[in-house]
């Protein structure tokens, strides 16, 4: 079976958020699995400068409207995943790191066009009509991002099946009424139950009412989407069509995320031999100009946004730093959340550290080196830190919500023997604040808090039973065709 995987991010070409580590990695579980997974993205330069390096070729070229569109093939750097790469100069040839905002942050104003070539061409090859040797079976299509090219596809009895993941909600691909005539739709698609969204052209909406097949990044986060307060309006269409829609917990990347072999780290470990931990843990500490001593250090990563609870964290933090707890924070986001951030880090030098900007290797020794990992997520669709945490011994204290519910088991709600977490269910700072007390009281207790962190380390949180459900999805689907 041969999947067309369209996204706008890859990891380790690409990055904004989780959506990138997912789509660097579920292709290749996939094509582990036996299917023939190929992945399509923008021509963003990062990535066609990886793709000449290593030798790439260029497989088509024409005319598309007014615009000039090259596909070039190439593999997903370190592994064998085939990779296709939108080059359309005119529309992704733009300065900085961001594959949707100018260096100042703002959204590219052209972002509607830009995602419409782009479903365009993706439409295209699932039809056959690129003239290239390649022709999927099944085309699965990641945020709003990619939302069109159910639409363009869902008149043609010749297309293959669509399967449409909603990573987040929260980000729908809202533009105008005229940039929808802009872009050529016909008036019959402005209507409530198809494009059109409180005046508005979503382009989230065209993944969910056209595709086939609706899925989420966890069975919580599929309930959730289903009621008024996570559901961003669009809670009555997926209840219409929660028949289609189901949940599928992420995996994480085991190459990048090995506390046994992470190339970030200075020291290793295993569940069998944990010394090397405490040793990240004072390696952390000096690199972040902590006390080196044996206070708790708590870490967050993560986008620095209102979804990732930060009102909460910082209402939160005064206290716990009183207490004598020490944070290791890295994360960029919105200014207000950065200038609280900063203000606390120069009045606690020594037990808050702040690291503003992306830094991949941090994340890492954070992830290894602190005691505790922090995510109060307001909502998480699925969460990938937590799972990254459990993973390297790192005890995560969370708010029980989407994936975050269905990952991390509390002490207090399961038996210790299966826990390995904290959650709080009281959505606010006192919340927070009581789950990460609750932690600091079991740290002290040196056989539960092991257990905890052997419960976490030895589970499997890797794409190598989870991509089975989408194999699963895909072959219902082709079943039904
Ligand atoms: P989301 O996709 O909502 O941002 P996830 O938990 O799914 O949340 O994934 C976030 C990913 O981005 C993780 O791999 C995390 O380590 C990474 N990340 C977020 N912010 C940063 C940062 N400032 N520096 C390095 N990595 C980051
Ligand atoms: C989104 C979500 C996050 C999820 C990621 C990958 O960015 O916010 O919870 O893990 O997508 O699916």
């Amino acid at each position: 079976t041969r999947i067309l995987f369209a996204t706008s991010e890859v990891f380790p070409l690409v990055k904004t958020g989780g959506l990138a580590d997912v789509s660097g990695s579920l292709p290749e579980a996939l094509c582990r699995l036996g299917y023939d997974c190929q992945i399509l993205l923008p021509g963003y330069p990062a990535a066609l400068k990886a793709a000449r390096d290593a030798g790439s070729q260029r497989k088509a070229r024409f005319r598309f409207g007014q615009y000039d569109v090259s596909l070039w093939q190439t593999q997903v750097p370190e592994t064998q995943v085939l990779l296709w790469l939108v080059d359309c100069p005119a529309l992704f040839d733009r300065q900085g790191d961001s594959p949707y905002q100018n260096e100042n942050g703002e959204d590219w104003w052209d972002n509607a066009h830009r995602f419409h070539l782009f479903a365009r061409i993706g439409a295209m090859m699932a039809l056959g009509q690129l003239g290239l040797s390649w022709k999927p079976d099944i085309v699965h299509c990641n945020d709003w991002q990619t939302g069109l090219i159910p639409v363009f596809l869902h008149n043609d009895k010749h297309a293959p099946a669509t399967v449409f993941t909603i990573h987040n909600l929260a980000y729908q691909g809202l533009f105008s009424h005229e940039t929808f005539r802009a872009l050529g739709f016909p008036d019959h698609l402005w209507r409530f139950d198809q494009l059109e969204f409180h005046g508005q052209f979503s382009f989230l909406k065209g993944g969910l009412v056209f595709s086939d097949a609706i899925t989420t990044v966890s069975p919580s986060y599929a309930r959730e989407i289903r009621t008024p307060e996570f559901g961003y309006g669009l809670d009555g269409l997926l209840e219409h069509r929660s028949h289609a829609l189901t949940g599928i917990l992420n995996g994480i990347d085991n190459r990048y995320w090995n506390p046994k072999s992470d190339q970030h780290l200075d020291f290793h470990y295993s569940p069998d031999d944990t010394s090397g931990k405490a040793q990240c843990r004072a390696a952390l500490q000096r690199k972040l100009g902590l006390e080196v001593n044996g206070a708790p250090v708590l870490g967050f990563v993560g986008r620095l946004v209102e979804q990732k609870g930060l009102d909460w964290l910082l209402e939160a933090l005064p206290t716990l730093l009183e207490k004598g707890c020490q944070f290791a924070i890295l994360g960029s986001g919105e200014a207000r959340y950065q200038q609280a951030l900063q203000h606390l880090a120069r009045d606690w030098p020594e037990r808050l550290s702040l690291t503003l900007g992306y830094n991949e290797a941090l994340a890492h020794e954070i992830t290894a080196g602190a005691d505790i990992f922090l995510m109060p997520s307001r909502f998480e669709p699925c969460g990938l830190n937590q799972m990254y945490s459990l993973r390297y011994g790192t005890i995560p204290v969370v708010h029980g919500t989407g994936g975050l519910n269905d990952t991390v088991l509390d002490p207090g709600e399961v038996p210790v023997r299966d826990a390995n977490g904290f959650v709080f269910r009281e959505p606010n700072a006192h919340g927070l604040k009581r789950a990460v007390n609750r932690a600091l009281e079991a740290r002290k207790h040196r056989k539960t808090w092991q257990q905890l962190q052997q419960n976490g380390m030895t589970a499997d949180y890797s794409w190598k039973h989870r991509a089975g459900e989408y194999a699963a999805l895909y072959n219902k689907l082709r079943h039904n065709q």
